[in-house]
């Protein structure tokens, strides 16, 4: 390892879902990045295997998204939104339209993936109530989802953690569905494991105990990435999409992460080649070189929304900053690069490579699972006994000093590289995780 440089005052910054004390007492300080590597403040190179986080799907310090905000700062740092409007904020949402399925062309910007999911909630009880049926308050989630950090998000959401310092305050009318994760039945499946599709009718009895006519949508995350990689059973949200559809219950897919490529399509939707009512994104939407995200909704609901208002504002919602000049000049960059490289067909032609690589590390010590999607793997190991997720944050730690990223849940590692990355740095993020795996207690 080279010299450490010398460190900032560590003591101010309150850090976001970190170990803040364990981190002051071991930093690891990012100094730069470019393409597949971050550079470390000691000058280390490190291969980035979880796209920052799971949001840098073009690769790091792309040119044209550099120029393209290094131009719009100086041109136009900042516009309004509310009763004006710039070009780039209209033109980004046309860009976005045009990658979302078909009909899913109304576009909604936010600066984040929570403010992404408020937002969809919102629209889906602003949609019922413009149609007359303002009683359908309830919203459904499912357990181990992440939707962020609003209340919003944390309500639907079912990670416990992230829950049950707030729990007295969540949003009253929310239901969950079980989540689909069973090591019995699908341990070391490759793509979409075969068992579970029957937990989607789990809905229907969440239908009958509140009642079709109170319940507002049901939100999932269509692959759960922070909950730690759980794949869909097969004809699982085939089923959900069924009976939402059925019962008048809006369907959003939360494809914060999903999004943009990650499963090898514009969106996990194209993928699974299912259409929900409203789809929420952020991340890889301006490749997180300025913060951004949008919520892309049916025209039918927009237009239901708006057209319930004769005049003024139809929907009393929005940011400071939506649509922000710097994130639309960001947007419309990086969807010029995915498109001009494929990068979606780029990380469908390595997916079947990639899925070869993590399953190499089925046999490993402490590793009970190995899945995989796209360009997602989780690897998920036992706990150690009286101390769950101390393997993993060890593997971590181990992988970072040997200069490559990854990710931890509990005891979960999870994969998720840049859309650009090659055969020989998959190996590599694989081998390395092997390597700590074999070091681990
Ligand atoms: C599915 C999903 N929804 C929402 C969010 C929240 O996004 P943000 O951290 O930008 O608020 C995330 C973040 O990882 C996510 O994975």
């Amino acid at each position: 390892m080279n010299a450490p440089a010398t460190l900032p005052d560590l003591s101010h910054l309150w850090m976001p879902f970190t170990a803040n004390k364990q981190f002051k007492a071991q930093p690891r300080l990012l100094a730069g990045a470019s393409g597949m590597y971050y550079t470390s403040i000691d000058g280390r190179r490190i291969l980035d295997g979880t796209a920052g986080l799971w949001c840098v799907n073009a690769g790091h310090c792309r040119e044209e998204i550099v120029q393209a905000v290094s131009r719009q700062i100086g041109n136009l740092d900042y516009a309004p939104g509310f009763q004006l409007g710039h070009p780039d904020a209209f033109d980004a949402a046309t860009a976005v339209a045009g990658v979302m399925p078909q009909g899913m062309d109304r576009i909604f910007f936010t600066n984040s993936g929570s403010e992404s999911v408020d937002t969809a909630l919102k629209i889906a009880l602003a949609y019922h109530r413009a149609r007359g049926e303002g009683q359908r308050v309830r919203l459904i989630g499912r357990e181990r989802g992440y939707h962020g950090v609003g209340f919003g998000g944390i309500s639907v959401g079912g990670i416990v953690a992230n829950r049950k310092a707030f729990s007295g305050a969540l949003l009253p009318a929310v239901d969950h569905l079980p989540h689909t994760h069973n090591l019995e039945k699908n341990a070391f499946s490759r793509g979409q494991p075969a068992w579970g599709a029957h937990l989607a009718d789990e809905l229907e009895r969440l239908i009958a105990l509140h009642d079709a006519s109170t319940i507002a949508a049901v939100i999932v995350e269509p692959m759960a990435g922070s909950a730690g990689v759980l794949i869909p059973p097969k004809g699982y949200l085939e089923r959900l999409r069924e009976i939402t559809a059925r019962h008048g219950i809006l369907l959003i897919f939360d494809e914060v992460i999903t999004g943009y490529g990650r499963l090898g399509a514009a969106t996990a939707s194209e993928f699974f080649g299912i259409t929900p009512d409203i789809i929420t994104m952020a991340k890889g939407v301006s490749n997180a070189a300025v913060p951004a995200g949008a919520v892309a909704v049916r025209r039918e609901i927009h237009d239901a929304i708006v057209g319930a208002t004769a005049s003024g504002i139809e929907f009393f919602h929005g940011y400071t900053y939506s649509g922000h000049p710097l994130a639309a000049a960001a947007i419309l960059a990086t969807l010029d690069i995915y498109r001009r490289e494929d990068l979606f067909a780029r990380a469908r032609g390595l997916s079947a490579k990639f899925e070869a690589a993590a399953h190499t590390l089925q046999g490993a010590p402490h590793v009970v699972d190995v899945r995989n999607l796209g360009l997602v793997a989780g690897i998920e190991l036992a706990p150690r006994e009286g101390a769950p997720g101390a393997r993993a944050t060890e593997v971590f730690q181990k992988c970072f000093d040997r200069g490559v990223l990854v990710r931890f849940t509990g005891d979960i590692i999870a994969v998720s590289p840049p859309l650009i990355i090659n055969e020989d740095q998959i190996g590599q993020i694989f081998e390395t995780i092997g390597q700590a795996l074999k070091e681990v207690q």
